[in-house]
């Protein structure tokens, strides 16, 4: 192979997109739509169970919106792995036109193909729909009042390892490389965004987090950028800490209430929101907003649990963490107290009050009982 070629492709893509950014519009307005169409792709194993149930309880609260024709939903099918397989690309061509004329997605989860299993080896459709939609910003929030945890985390969701998860080069049999990016306009996006939410939700601490005392480039220029966009907001605490410190602080009790709205690239957010979830009753319970200027998507962020499905027990699926992420997406397009009475109802339903407990299996409620549950707390 010849990997000069090879690398200079790459570095040719990544300045292309670096010159997109810097062109880049600004954040659309759903508000000022005539219409907002919500696209819901149920995607695989127990995905389109669960998103049904969500889509249900949003179309109950949206109802007068729908009457009016300001709402309109519309479900995008063949997100799933067999297609996607089958055609050999994280997100079919038909199915990306379909996703590209939403305004905003609610999202199943996706089986990603691991090496090795019986699925073509195809890049995540997460993955592939971030890149494509542009969503750069993964908005995480775990908040466990009695814990005394508040965090908002901000994970850059297009750069770093991500960028080339599945254009590595295996130089011979004995090297692989793989390769990540930073970008500067890529960094100040996410910092500008993670600050300005500091600012307007009364936050007083921002914390950075790097591993930037080894990898001295793309995390010394993700630090960098951070602290110039910082200088724009006096008012805000700044601190930064390494990953690997980080880790360890989530569970020191003494300090992990300090920090309030985290910045990380991609690799970094990813690891630490899962271990962040777990104080709130692990992924199964967390939603999560992809958001970018033109389009924004709001999903689960657990797998699709595909045995469930074999055995027959997708009925049984929780659905609370899409239909949290489906009070997310309310929030983000402008309906902000239908997604307070949705956030209120869902923590009735699932801390205060219990009345009905999901367990997975036919000893527990199904997820259409537990809808109809929270919407009768609405
Ligand atoms: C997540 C998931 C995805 C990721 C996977 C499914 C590709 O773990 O949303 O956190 O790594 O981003
Ligand atoms: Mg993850």
């Amino acid at each position: 192979m010849d990997y000069n070629k090879a690398f200079e492709a790459i570095v040719e893509q990544q300045l292309a997109r670096v010159e997109r950014m810097k062109s880049d519009t600004d954040f659309i307005r759903y508000q000022d739509l005539d219409q907002i169409i919500i696209g819901v792709i149920g995607g695989d194993g127990i995905g389109p169970a669960i998103t049904a149930q969500a889509r249900r309880v949003l179309e109950q609260l949206l109802a007068d919106e729908i009457k009016a024709g300001k709402v309109v939903f519309k479900t995008i099918d063949g997100c799933t792995i067999e297609n996607r397989a089958a055609a050999g690309k994280a997100i079919p061509d038909d199915v990306l036109a379909e996703i590209k004329t939403c305004n905003v997605l609610l999202k199943g989860p996706t089986t990603t193909p691991r090496k090795g299993d019986k699925w073509a080896n195809v890049e995540s459709a997460n993955v592939a729909m971030r890149k494509e939609l542009d969503l750069f910003a993964n908005v995480r929030p775990v908040k466990v009042p009695e814990l005394g945890i508040d965090w908002t985390f901000f994970r850059e969701n297009t750069e770093c390892l991500y960028a080339m998860g599945s254009q590595g080069l295996n130089i011979s049999d004995d090297l692989a490389i793989d390769f990540r990016v930073i970008t500067t306009p890529g960094t100040e996006r996410i910092a500008r965004l993670a600050f300005e939410y500091a600012k307007n939700n009364n936050k007083k601490r921002v914390t950075i987090v790097t591993k930037a005392n080894v990898v001295k480039t793309t995390d010394g220029k993700f630090l960098d950028v951070c602290k110039q966009v910082a200088g724009d907001y006096p008012d805000i605490e700044v601190d930064d800490w390494y990953i690997d410190i980080m880790t360890a602080k989530l569970i020191d009790e003494k300090r992990r209430g300090q920090f309030e709205v985290l910045i990380l690239p991609n690799l970094y957010g990813d690891i630490l929101t899962d271990e962040a979830a777990e104080f709130q009753g692990g992924v199964g319970t967390a939603g999560s907003a992809n958001l970018g200027k033109q389009y924004s998507m709001f999903e689960a962020i657990h797998g699709s649990a595909p045995r469930m499905v074999e055995e027959g027990r997708d009925i049984y699926a929780d659905p609370c963490s899409v239909i949290r992420a489906g009070a997310m997406l309310l929030s983000h397009i402008g309906y902000q107290e239908k997604a307070d009475r949705l956030f209120t109802a869902l923590e009735e339903c699932t801390i205060k009050e219990r009345k009905l407990v999901i367990t997975g299996r036919p000893d527990g409620a199904t997820g259409a009982e537990f809808a109809d549950y929270i919407l009768s707390k609405i």
